[in-house]
């Protein structure tokens, strides 16, 4: 691990909601992994990859979940990065995402808030992402070049952090008040040069401006989330060529891998300290869910996308209308990999919707005898304990129709 931050670097970044520490990386290790980045752009093995690099006014993304080149992945377990990422998020960190853009020359800034408050500048906790929908996480941005004026500074609103709140929904899940564009200081430019770090906040907000110079921009924007702080849309899953590329030490930065898809989703529905378990097949119980149908499994807003579909399931199915769930575990057979969400209705709508044959309610001391009966098996079994037992930081995940639902486009 590395040296520990300063108190003034701690302070900075409890102020700021940023730090930045200058010229951290020497030139050798720049090198190597700007070579990573571009070997994929030029293989095309990144989004937009049918474009030929370099088409003008484009960007790429590499995603190194999909990637085998420790010549990109070494930096994300760097322990210039590492120990400071763990310090700043209060314990054991993973990597959520590990991204790297390229944008060409005359390529576009960032895009506005989803919620229409300012048409460049946003943060990124966002319920309907993957990485986003943690309620501790950080972003750590090593740009490759000079984000100078001509190619396009990072602009970053200090104290910006602040103006999000994390609000309790119950005593396991919390969900976001997001800033608003009208409540944060103005974006100044964060002058980040070739060999610096910089450490942002999920609730900082930034900007990344147009790319104006004639030559690419590009750089590493990495997110580590805290350990026991899942992503409420539950993880996207890192390639197993990924994880083998870690060092033995770094493979816990990685702890979803997996080539097999998502084919299916389950929900605990929560009331009254009992959960809602739905007849299957075969005489038992299970908890109601849905097949997956996810085309590609790319994009940070894949894993929202069987939100939408459990959503659907339930209103379907159950009659009851899910405005959010949070992601609890996966579980994987030969077919693929099962994620469990769960739900808690407080106000007992379900309870009221569902009645008759079909399904039951169950507390906790019910759940131990059915699976000992083989009426329930031990995976739904083991996601409801979890959901009673584990001890995590829990947000709302929703899928993106309905985070984005009442906002101007
Ligand atoms: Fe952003």
């Amino acid at each position: 691990m590395s040296t520990s931050l300063t108190d003034e670097q701690k302070q900075a970044w409890a102020d700021d909601g940023y730090l930045i520490i200058r010229d951290t990386f020497s030139k050798a290790e720049l090198d190597r992994v700007a070579g990573g980045v571009l070997r994929a752009v030029k293989t095309g093995n990144c989004l937009n990859g049918n474009k030929p690099y370099p088409t003008p006014a484009t960007m790429y993304t590499v995603e190194g979940q999909y990637q085998d080149d420790p010549d990109l992945l070494f930096i994300a377990e760097h322990p210039a990065v590492l120990g400071p990422v763990e310090e700043l998020l209060g314990g054991p960190a993973c990597l959520s995402a590990f991204i790297s853009y390229l944008k060409t020359p005359g390529a576009q800034g960032t895009g506005g808030d989803y919620q229409g408050s300012h048409p460049t500048g946003h943060c990124d906790y966002k319920t309907y992402q993957q990485a986003g929908s943690s309620l501790n996480w950080l972003f750590a941005i090593i740009p490759l070049v000079d984000l100078d004026e001509e190619t396009g500074p990072l602009l970053l609103s200090p104290g910006s952090h602040k103006k999000s709140r994390i609000v309790p929904v119950n005593e396991r899940v919390s969900r976001v008040e997001r800033a608003n564009a009208s409540d944060i200081a103005p974006l100044v430019d964060a002058k980040l040069r070739r060999g610096d770090l910089a450490f942002m906040s999920m609730f900082t907000w930034h900007e990344g401006r147009a790319n104006g110079s004639d030559h690419d921009r590009f750089g590493i924007y990495n997110k580590y989330r805290a350990l026991d702080a899942p992503p409420a849309c539950g993880p996207q899953l890192f390639s197993e060529r990924s994880y083998d590329t870690l060092s033995e030490e770094g493979k816990r930065l990685m702890p979803h891998h997996s080539d097999l898809p998502l084919a299916e989703a389950r929900l605990i529905v929560e009331h009254d300290g009992k959960v809602l378990l739905s007849a299957d097949d075969h005489n038992g119980w299970r908890l109601p869910g849905a097949p997956a149908s996810i085309d590609s499994p790319t994009g940070q807003s894949v894993t929202s996308k069987l939100i939408e579909q459990l959503e659907v399931e339930l209103l379907d199915s159950v009659g009851v209308e899910i405005p959010w769930m949070t992601f609890v575990a996966d579980y994987s057979d030969s077919s693929g990999v099962r994620r469990v969400f769960a739900y808690s209705d407080d106000e007992g709508a379900s309870e009221e919707a569902v009645s008759g044959q079909g399904f039951r309610w169950v507390d906790n001391s019910g759940i131990n005898p059915l699976m000992e009966a083989k009426e329930l098996d031990r995976e739904d079994a083991d996601a409801i304990r979890r959901w009673w037992e584990e001890r995590c930081v829990r947000g709302t995940g929703e899928s993106p129709t309905r985070a984005k639902q009442g906002t101007p486009e």
